[in-house]
């Protein structure tokens, strides 16, 4: 009994019943302390509700954002069908056999083209993104050599960095740097952000990738010369359809997709990615990814 405590309830006021015992003398004696806890048990009771609430907010939250990622991915697939038979139907306009379009139809069909290609990489970027916030897309790893996917990657931008005047830096190792990945997804990776390092740079710019061996990640470094990314927007550009103030001349080019997938794909990876830029001085995007 001693030193022990019980809590006792009585018309709404809790009390902390408290005995012990005290020697004075030779006699024993039994020391009950009463103490009024009522405000305690209060503040204890208003935290369990509140964690409730809270807990119930999100699993409603959590069941949203489910039925929004299903939506996106069936509302976008049944998407895909008719923009791609107007497409087939422009293009069949330009042919000789429908008759010889003027000038101004001409033109009229090609801007028909645009808007909708800009509209069908709009479309499959969300089917994409929302496939993978659903968890659909499993990563596909194999052993690859890391070294020859990212010049792969550079070698597919050649000709548009030639056509910009931009300068493309390959620093890569000679030798195979062999790691555990899914390797489409991150030629994925590769090429989102080597299309932005290019999109936001000038002409005389360069744009120098090169890949390091840590020793538990390798680095892929993508480093350009360009418009660089005002601090207000850097971490808000990885989220979905968020573009950077300074991009907003290019906005039209992009959906503002390709750096959430990119994040995604490192993710999945167990890597990260990470930014310097400051505005006008150029950008530097790192991913790390593990060997295994
Ligand atoms: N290398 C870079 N230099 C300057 N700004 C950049 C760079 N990379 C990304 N950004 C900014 O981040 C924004 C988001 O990039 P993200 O790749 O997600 O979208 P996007 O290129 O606009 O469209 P998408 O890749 O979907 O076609 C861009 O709109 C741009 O403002
Ligand atoms: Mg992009």
């Amino acid at each position: 009994m001693d030193g022990s405590s019980e809590d006792v309830r009585l018309d709404g006021i809790f009390l902390e019943l408290q005995f012990s015992t005290m020697q004075v003398g030779d006699e024993k004696h039994l020391v009950i302390s009463l103490r009024d806890i009522t405000e305690r048990k209060h503040t204890e009771q208003e935290i369990r509700n509140q964690n409730e609430l809270l807990r119930l907010s999100v699993a409603q939250a959590e069941q949203a954002n489910r039925a929004k990622t299903l939506f996106l991915a069936n509302m976008t697939h049944e998407l895909k069908t008719p923009l791609n038979s107007m497409l087939g139907y422009a293009q069949y306009l330009n042919m000789p056999q429908l008759g010889t379009l003027n000038k101004r139809q001409t033109e009229a069909v090609s801007s028909i083209e645009t808007s909708g290609r800009h509209l069908l990489k709009l479309v499959e970027q969300i089917l994409e993104y929302s496939r993978m916030e659903a968890g659909r897309i499993p990563l596909d790893r194999s052993n690859c050599d890391i070294a020859g996917l990212v010049h792969q990657s550079l070698q597919s931008f050649s000709t548009i960095c030639k056509s910009k005047g931009i300068e493309l830096i390959e620093d890569l190792p000679t030798t195979p740097v062999r790691i555990e990945c899914d390797q489409t997804r991150i030629r994925q990776v590769m090429d989102n952000l080597l299309s932005n390092a290019i999109k936001h740079t000038d002409a005389d710019g360069e744009v120098q990738v090169s890949l390091l061996e840590g020793t538990e990640n390798i680095l892929i470094r993508v480093k350009d010369s360009g418009a660089g990314i005002p601090a207000e927007d850097q971490d808000r550009i990885f989220e979905p359809f968020e573009q950077s103030v300074s991009g907003r001349s290019r906005k039209r080019e992009g959906t503002g997709l390709g750096l959430a997938i990119v994040k995604r794909i490192v993710d999945m990876h167990q890597g990260f990615i990470t930014l310097q830029t400051m505005e006008g001085s150029g950008t530097t995007f790192t991913v790390g990814l593990p060997y295994h």
